[in-house]
């Protein structure tokens, strides 16, 4: 039994396959965190002391001893009044004002299955692989509720958590704070592990030790950004990717966040993770509820790794959904970088062309198709076809390029409106925007007020408008801007919006993909800057970055994979010198940094390359389709990091069976020495065969020497073995 309640001791413990979760609600009705770590049986409240730390850690009133207080106990959900200092996950005022309230253990529930959460995105799993604990705490004085949800995926060792927030009283209760989870470690010394950046450079892992202090990161932008990513973990201080202890937080929203480490004045930490409580403040009337969204916990004592596949099962099964989520993805040509807005429904075609030449499956008209958007000043929100400028109907358009036996695609911004454009001249007031302030700008654009149903509507008409006037397969979903202006019109509180404007946009694209369930959605927001498991659950892939030089992209696909799975990376090859940094990198290596991701394609001019560079792209497609399966499926190892003389990574089958080892030459030097592989995962006793050469390997030898490189080699210089295991 994954969940066991002892009614004796009032102990919850959650077992996975090779981790347990335990909590207890103590004599005053608290909820104490017990332990999570390495699957164990028996109790665990040994590990929770108890002493006089002098009259500055204060106790409750009725504890009746000094020698307990909040302020050291460790705790599963920590709330503002309890005489806890440390950051708390909840905090409330009553309709006075007056902040502070006192939850206790009131009822709970076991049932198979996992829980669901209205309006939000959420882990799913079938009844029999998954289990859920209900706990709700209850305030007597307010009448608040929280309902504390833990979902149980024990064969992946994932435990998600949630929680939802009611009052049942009879007056306002204002939610001030609202984190989803929490991990109090009574011990230990650790690092934080998160992952930061910036338009064009996301995710970039950050990795140092956890000091006294808080240390925080997170997004106020309204969306979960480019800037810092919402997934955190913490790991003991030699924590490598093969051993050591790892616990990590992602959040399945997409909105604003904050992720935060704090070191008490007892050496012990504290992990959480929620919504950001930036132009929050979230009134509840009596009857009201509020959804702190999920948290997903994994936990390894064997190194972060293991932590990065249990995310990767999870995210890939049990969070993406729709046909895509098991399907190659289609191999595609991005008119973006090819041709900005300069192009015509004749010069898409010609693009097609060469693409169906070169093998590729599908043209995405990105940007610039539609109203008046000869550049980014303007046409946002005005989702017509630009007939005069593609030269016919999309329909026709997409005919031609079906005809060439491509699949068609296309981009939308939806969330997003121009001054310049004819919904903002009749809606004015549909876009986020305070009242006597002049709005913040961003790409020159302001963003809509997805809080208000009849703005949902609208874009869904004009959106489903487009989509049935031809047989479009692929639509990428863009999202441009940080919110600044918080004020909606129709908001009975300004406190709710950014939270609401989430549930708006989740219900968009709900009613989207329940309408198109065979269109494959892909996320993107300025290159990488929604790149969350909240998306996910809509858009099975997401544009990873608008940096496509390949160098870079090591960079930003290493910190990225710690989390997420790279079936859901989306990753072109580009021209080169790149159009961000002016790298030049060869097509070999572009091709290979791009394979590792799910959403694999090309966003150049095709038509301009010589025929040398044609033949190596169509040798790439060839090879993406025979190990596309590895990439969306496989088990995903990061060998050496982006830094190292040599970048190299693993993708292997679950069952070991067939394994490719990707590898970049970043050093060369003057009769240089020679550079290594060592892959991990393989069948140990098992011989593999190397596809490229024929060559038969011990799998022992392979994971304890390696496998040496040509010695002389180029800068960029790129590796792909292929073993498969002789059975
Ligand atoms: C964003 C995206 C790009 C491209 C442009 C179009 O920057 O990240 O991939 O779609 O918008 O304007």
């Amino acid at each position: 039994m994954p969940l066991v309640y002892d009614a004796e001791s009032k102990t919850f413990t959650i077992h996975t396959s090779n981790t347990t979760y335990q909590m207890q609600v103590d004599h005053l009705g608290y909820l104490l965190h017990l332990y999570y770590g390495t699957r164990s049986e028996g109790h665990m409240g040994y590990l929770v002391t108890y002493a006089d730390r002098s009259g500055m850690c204060a106790s409750p009133h009725d504890a009746g001893t000094r020698t307990y207080s909040l302020d050291v106990l460790p705790q599963e959900y920590p709330f503002q009044g309890t005489g806890d200092m440390r950051c708390p996950m909840l905090e409330v005022r009553d309709a006075e004002g007056t902040f502070g309230c006192d939850l206790r253990y009131a009822r709970h529930e076991i049932r198979s299955g996992k829980y669901g959460l209205p309006g939000l995105p959420a882990v799913y799993a079938a009844d029999d692989e998954a289990q859920t604990l209900s706990i709700t705490l209850r305030d007597e004085r307010l009448g608040l509720e929280v309902e504390l949800l833990y979902g149980v995926l024990p064969a992946l060792d994932i435990i998600t958590r949630a929680a939802v927030i009611t009052n049942t009283g009879d007056a306002r209760v204002t939610v001030e704070r609202a984190q989803t989870a929490c991990l109090d470690f009574v011990t230990g010394d650790f690092d934080v592990i998160s992952f930061n950046g910036r338009h064009a450079m996301e995710r970039r892992l950050d990795r140092h030790p956890v000091g006294n202090g808080a240390f925080s990161v997170g997004s106020r932008r309204g969306m979960s950004s480019n800037q810092y990513n919402p997934a955190m973990l913490v790991v003991d201080h030699d924590a490598t990717e093969t051993s050591g202890r790892c616990w990590s937080m992602t959040f399945v929203y997409s909105g604003g966040f904050e992720a935060q480490v704090e070191r008490d004045q007892f050496e012990q930490t504290r992990m959480q993770m929620g919504l950001s409580s930036n132009m929050f403040s979230y009134p509840l009337e009596p009857g009201e509820q509020l959804v702190a969204p999920e948290v997903i916990l994994t936990y390894s004592n064997a190194g972060m790794e293991r932590v990065s596949h249990n995310l990767h099962r999870c995210i890939r099964k049990h969070v993406c959904r729709g046909p895509w989520r098991d399907s190659p993805r289609p191999i595609l040509i991005n008119s973006w970088e090819a041709a900005y807005f300069d192009f015509t429904g004749d010069s898409l075609v010609r693009l097609a062309a060469k693409a169906a030449e070169l093998g590729l499956d599908m043209l995405v008209m990105d940007d610039g198709w539609f109203g008046n958007r000869i550049d980014d000043f303007r046409a946002l929100g005005d989702w017509t076809v630009n007939e005069e400028k593609l030269g016919g109907s999309l329909h026709d358009l997409v005919q031609r390029i079906n005809d060439l036996g491509l699949k068609f695609g296309i981009w939308v911004e939806p969330e997003m409106v121009s001054e310049d454009s004819d919904l903002y001249r009749a809606h004015p007031d549909w876009a986020l925007a305070v009242p006597g302030k002049e709005p913040v700008l961003g790409r020159d654009q302001l963003v809509l007020d997805l809080s208000r149903k009849e703005v949902r509507d609208n874009l869904f008409e004009q959106l489903c408008a487009v989509f049935d006037q031809a047989n479009i397969e692929y639509v990428k979903w863009d999202y441009n801007r940080s919110i600044v202006d918080v004020y909606s019109h129709v908001a009975s509180d300004q406190g709710k919006v950014v939270y609401d404007y989430m549930l708006g946009l989740y219900d968009l694209l709900e009613r989207l993909v329940q309408r198109y369930p065979n269109i494959l959605f892909e996320g993107c927001s300025a290159g990488g800057g929604r790149f969350d498991a909240g998306m996910m659950y809509y858009t099975p892939q997401i544009w990873t970055s608008d940096n496509t030089d390949a160098d870079n992209r090591m960079t930003i696909q290493y910190g990225t994979s710690f989390c997420y799975p790279c079936s859901a990376m989306g990753a072109h090859v580009s021209a080169c010198p790149n159009e961000i940094n002016g790298r030049d990198v060869p097509l070999g290596a572009r091709g290979l940094v791009a394979m590792s991701g799910g959403g694999f394609g090309y966003e150049l001019d095709l038509q301009e390359l010589p025929d040398r560079a044609c033949d190596i792209i169509r040798g790439q497609v060839e090879m993406y389709r025979e190990i596309e399966p590895l990439v969306r499926e496989g088990l995903f190892y990061r060998l050496t990091t982006p830094k190292d003389d040599i970048v190299s990574w693993e993708f292997a089958s679950e069952d070991a069976s067939k394994v490719m080892v990707c590898a970049i030459v970043m050093k060369v030097e003057g009769y240089g020495e020679a550079e290594y592989v060592v892959p991990r995962g393989l069948t140990p006793g098992a011989m593999y065969r190397e596809l490229g050469s024929g060559k038969a390997y011990a799998a022992d030898a392979l994971m304890d020497m390696g496998l040496p490189l040509p010695v002389s080699c180029a800068p960029y210089a790129n590796r792909l073995y292929r073993f498969e295991r002789i059975d």
